[in-house]
């Protein structure tokens, strides 16, 4: 990669920052088209975000990610919004257009790209969604535009869960009948119904971390996606009973291809990308 005076740069926000994969694959994605951009990471305080944002009209940043936990704030600080954003209320998303900023979410169809390569058809299936945060606000919007027509969503808060169903209401009438509402300790009851198994809370990254139900419910029939990109508990056991199942790679993968075609017009290199994130 040669920087020079004309390299138009792109990058990620977040905090911490130091974790993030998306450099690792946006870059090769630039280089394989030749572009003369660059992807880099920047670490931006919770309490600088609107200073960090307002800074990419400043220093002409052409686009940015947005992680956590900026992705719901920043959408204060933004011209625009695409639709998805309006239901998800969290972005990771910004494209800057000569000082004029518009907010995407490409997490949904990150999710749903990745939930593809292993469900390919989804209209009839049962999808058990656990969390109600705005990573569970992404996999609701995607699917809800798949047309699936029944979901059960668990939430340790309730309300929560009641809230996307009120807000998801102008997306589709029919949202009340499509979602189901359970609490959290009655999981258990709904997972044989179940046809889909997603979990979109942080339960299962540390060491030691309750189940969110009894994971030996599960049987082979089941397909199970875990956001995160770790192998949680809940995976492990889905991979012993032998279920089809998804880590949080695939979303991640899918979630800055569309963000690089949302900034560059180009087709994202998949392949290239993959293979810098060590997927293939
Ligand atoms: P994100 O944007 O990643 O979805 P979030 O908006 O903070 O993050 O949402 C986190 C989700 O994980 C929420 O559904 C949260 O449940 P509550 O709405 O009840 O807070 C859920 N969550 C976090 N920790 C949890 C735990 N220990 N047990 C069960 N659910 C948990």
């Amino acid at each position: 990669m040669l920087i020079n005076g004309e390299t138009e740069v792109y990058g990620i926000f977040g905090y911490p920052v130091k974790h993030s994969k998306s450099p690792v694959f946006q870059n090769p994605a630039f280089s394989f088209y030749n572009l003369n951009s660059v992807y880099i990471p920047f670490e931006v305080e919770p309490s600088r975000l609107e200073e960090g944002i307002k800074s990419l009209k400043v220093l002409n940043i052409k686009g940015i990610n947005i992680t956590i936990p900026h992705k719901e704030e920043a959408i204060k600080y933004l011209d625009e919004l695409s639709d998805e954003v309006k239901y998800i209320k969290a972005v990771n998303t910004v494209k800057n257009m000569d000082g004029y900023l518009i907010g995407y979410n490409t997490d949904a169809y990150g999710f749903i790209t990745g939930l593809k390569e292993i469900e390919k058809d989804l209209i009839e299936k049962k999808i058990l969604i656990i969390g109600a945060g705005g990573a569970s606000r992404g996999v609701i919007y995607s699917l809800i535009k798949e047309g699936v027509n029944k979901i059960f969503l668990a939430n340790r808060t309730l309300e929560r869960a009641k809230k996307i169903v009120e807000d998801f209401k102008t997306l589709n009438r029919f949202i009340e009948d499509i979602i189901k509402i359970i609490p959290q300790k009655d999981i258990g009851k709904f997972i044989n119904e179940a046809d889909i198994i997603v979990n979109t809370t942080p339960v299962g990254l540390k060491e030691g971390d309750p189940w969110l139900f009894d994971y030996n419910l599960l049987k082979e029939k089941h397909t199970v996606v875990d956001i995160v990109y770790k192998k949680t508990p809940l995976i492990e056991i889905a991979i012993k009973k032998g279920c089809k199942w998804q880590d949080g790679y695939p979303m991640l993968l899918y979630q800055g291809a569309k963000s690089f075609e949302i900034w560059t017009g180009k087709k994202a290199p998949i392949d290239i990308m993959k293979k810098a994130l060590g997927l293939s």
